[in-house]
């Protein structure tokens, strides 16, 4: 596997001495967009610090394209772009001017063309002139994104990117995030809206109380954990479950109206029995009025491992 990062055996235990993580072994491949999962305090945010560069690791190694981020802190930084959590920024100087700034910082040769196109992709285009603090929320956020790309990385985290954002800023981000992609630029979010992680994430990795639970690829988990209930409101109670139906993994709600049918595997696979048991029924002389199909979405595989969401 190129891996692009690599994080191993990495502890960090603030001062007080609480330990946020409790060792972390992770490779994020080269060019994937990935989604680490975990609900508040998991460590999410530590992790992408230790990474970064702004939280000093107490045990373990992280490598960033090759660069250890302690001992080759500067080369390591430069691979990578960070959009924090916290709106923290300098609300008194123009976008055009802060962006620039940032692409400073990295001794990277100015590069108005470069700015030009990340200032247009993110629609900030015409507010280049314009102080930050006279910019509403989403647009700060917008900057922040344009700060971490200034330079040009080859590594993106976004720390809860869209958290309390609209839902315009969540598709444009969205879509950012797959142009990026698309460029070669590996990704890495965290989040606890599932969603996001379901519509984006070529990989999902879960951490809960300082330790990785779980890194799969998505579509593997989903197939491995997802399931799907299909519920038949009956048009007549049936007093008990017909013999008929034994064979099939399926249950009778107590007042003897819904037959729910639980099938685990592949969508294909579930479409057909799913087909299948609409025909038993029709055999069986039992009417039904509604079918409701709900398959599992990585919201309840998550819930099923974390016991929350929050
Ligand atoms: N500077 C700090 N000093 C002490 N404890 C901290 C500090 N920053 C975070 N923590 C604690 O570490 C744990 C993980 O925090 P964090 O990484 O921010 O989690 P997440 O981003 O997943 O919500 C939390 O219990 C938090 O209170
Ligand atoms: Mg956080």
């Amino acid at each position: 596997m190129d891996s692009i990062i690599s994080i191993k055996g990495l502890r960090k235990t603030y001062k007080g001495g609480y330990e946020a993580l409790k060792g972390v072994d992770l490779d994020i491949k080269r060019g994937e967009i990935f989604a680490l999962l975990g609900p508040n305090g998991a460590g999410k945010t530590t992790l992408i610090g230790a990474v970064c560069g702004l939280v000093r690791i107490t045990e373990g190694t992280v490598t960033a394209d090759g660069h250890d981020v302690v001992k080759d802190f500067r080369k390591a930084r430069e691979k990578i772009g960070l959009v924090p959590q916290e709106l923290a920024t300098d609300m008194f100087v123009k976008v055009w001017d802060t962006i620039e700034f940032s692409r400073g910082l990295f001794n990277k040769t100015p590069n108005k063309k470069h700015l030009e196109q990340v200032l247009r992709d993110l629609s900030l285009w015409d507010k280049k002139d314009n102080k930050i603090a006279q910019l509403s929320g989403g647009m700060k956020r917008r900057v922040l994104i344009a700060k971490a790309l200034a330079h040009e990385p080859e590594i993106l985290f976004l720390d809860e990117p869209t958290a309390g954002v609209d839902v315009e800023l969540r598709r444009d981000m969205w879509e950012m995030v797959r142009k990026l992609r698309e460029r070669g630029v590996t990704i890495i979010l965290t989040t606890h809206y599932i969603e996001e992680a379901e519509e984006m994430a070529d990989r999902i990795g879960v951490i809960d109380k300082g330790q990785i639970i779980l890194v799969e690829e998505k579509r593997a988990l989903m197939k491995k954990l997802g399931q799907t209930e299909m519920k038949v409101e009956l048009k007549a109670p049936l007093d008990g479950m017909p013999p008929e139906l034994s064979g099939w993994p399926v249950t009778l709600s107590d007042d003897g109206l819904v037959l729910t049918l639980t099938m685990k595997g592949e969508d294909s696979e579930e479409d057909a029995s799913a087909a299948d048991f609409i025909k038993k029924l029709a055999a069986e002389n039992i009417d039904f009025k509604t079918i409701d199909m709900h398959r599992s979405s990585l919201e309840d595989i998550f819930v099923s491992l974390v016991g929350k969401t929050q």
